[in-house]
């Protein structure tokens, strides 16, 4: 099948990619030229596990393109909109200012009976906003709403197998035409055994809200139970351990930490919020409101157990943040915790300096007052305390005995509950955890 993807960031990319290789022709559009041309050199102009290794192994087989130039959706079948939704500066809202202009320059080349398929993160009521436009151009196209659920670090396996496909169509109806093309669009992951829910098109946007709303109250849960556990000398690791015995609770999401971040789960309960308070229903989400404080509140809580552990005072005081991207496996530092963390503490007077595998580049982007070493080991050189914020593998994997060489003082505080704390203090150092004793 013939397919365009309108918009190559971090969804539309990987999507791209991932249809060329489920065997159809695709081409991906995007306006930012840097970005079209790293793409028609098979790179990822993001890092994400094994997107470099597909884009090359797919264009060899020639059937995956790249354009600035909207046109090159004409003849394709379907046409997914994969652009991103940022929150609006200075409220809460999502921006739709990308996916209203993808539509207005799909439109031109949109073919009777052809199909315009939603990926992106919307509030509610846009789909049917989108389809009503659609059926003034073309009354014979369909619009859909297929929401993406790909992670960052996992993008490309969650597209070829994602847990579930979700196609809302208008009024819901499983004859519907634009379901037997989706079917054929997904026929390898609907062969391996994927389920599909077909809905209309206002759950199928609910669906993505409050899948991520769910997953924002999981880790905002376990970050509550950690200020408790905090104040009581708990451990809440092993009280996550326990209640994620319990299959109705499951272990998954429950590592408290320095809470979420990324482009994602921030912005979409934001905007989930600011939607239903559009529609009269703000009530149901105020709870949100609280899921978002108790994950603010985490990175002030780090800045000032690393004052405790500094001796009270922060200034002049070397610190060395381990990690500098919203989470492992992805260059991403959109609403980073780790970074945001890294500028309060230079901001209260400490010498910070941060280091992370793959996403310096685009931390220094976003804060370039503080200063980055990419090599582990000279910017673990002289520090007085060492945060790890951020949990790649080689930072879970660092020897206590060997650090404890390269430093001035042997002070750790684990951002992420990932390393063995009897461990780290049996080798003399000062360890803390987030909500343990
Ligand atoms: C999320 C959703 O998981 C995905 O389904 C959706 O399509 C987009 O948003 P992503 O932003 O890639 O994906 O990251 P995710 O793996 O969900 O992690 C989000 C944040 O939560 C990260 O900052 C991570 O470090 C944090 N997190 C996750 C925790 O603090 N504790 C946990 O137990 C799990």
């Amino acid at each position: 099948m013939r397919i365009s993807v309108i918009g190559c960031g971090y969804l539309g990319a990987v999507h791209a990619a991932c249809m060329a290789k489920l065997g159809h022709e695709v081409v991906g559009i995007d306006i930012d030229e840097r970005r079209i041309l790293e793409l028609s050199a098979s790179r990822a102009p993001f890092y994400e596990p094994g997107l470099d290794e597909l884009l090359k192994d797919v264009q060899e087989t020639g059937r995956l393109s790249f354009s600035t130039d909207v046109s090159a959706a004409a003849g394709s079948t379907v046409h997914f909109i994969c652009v991103g939704t940022p929150q609006k500066k200075g409220e809460n809202g999502a921006d739709l200012r990308h996916v209203d202009a993808a539509m207005e320059a799909l439109l031109p080349n949109v073919r009777p009976s052809d199909l315009v398929v939603g990926k992106s993160t919307v509030p509610v009521g846009t789909a049917s906003r989108l389809a009503d436009l659609l059926s003034e151009y073309q009354p014979d196209a369909h619009l859909v709403w297929n929401p993406e659920f790909l992670r960052e670090g996992h993008a490309v396996e969650d597209t070829l197998s994602p847990d579930r496909l979700v196609y809302g169509v208008e009024e819901g109806s499983e004859d519907h035409a634009a379901v037997t093309i989706l079917d054929e669009v997904y026929s390898a992951p609907l062969a391996n055994g994927t389920p599909r829910l077909v809905t209309d098109h206002p759950t199928a946007e609910l669906v993505k809200a409050a899948a991520n709303s769910f997953l924002a109250t999981k880790i905002s849960f376990i970050n509550a139970m950690a200020e408790v556990c905090e104040a009581s000398g708990a451990d809440v690791t092993r009280l996550a351990d326990a209640i994620g015995m319990d299959d109705r609770i499951g272990r998954k999401f429950l590592n408290a930490g320095i809470g979420f971040g990324g482009g994602c789960l921030p912005k979409d309960i934001r905007a989930f919020m600011a939607r239903a308070g559009e529609l009269g229903a703000d009530q149901a989400l105020t709870f949100l409101r609280e899921v978002d404080s108790i994950n603010m509140r985490r990175r002030t809580r780090v800045v000032e157990l690393t004052r405790e552990l500094c001796g009270g005072s922060l200034l002049g005081q070397h610190i060395t943040v381990l990690g500098a991207a919203f989470k492992p496996e992805s260059d991403d530092v959109r609403d980073s915790p780790a970074l945001s963390i890294a500028a309060q503490l230079q901001l209260q007077g400490a010498v910070v300096t941060v280091t992370d595998p793959k996403a310096l580049q685009n931390a220094e982007k976003r804060f370039p007052e503080l200063q980055y070493e990419p090599d582990l080991d000279t910017a673990m050189a002289g520090a007085d305390t060492l945060l790890l914020l951020t949990e790649w593998q080689q930072y879970k994997d660092l020897d206590p005995f060997e650090v404890s060489e390269r430093v001035n003082g042997l002070r750790m505080l684990d951002g992420r509950n990932v390393l063995d704390a009897a461990k780290w203090r049996a080798s003399g150092w000062q360890y803390r955890g987030l909500g343990r004793p």
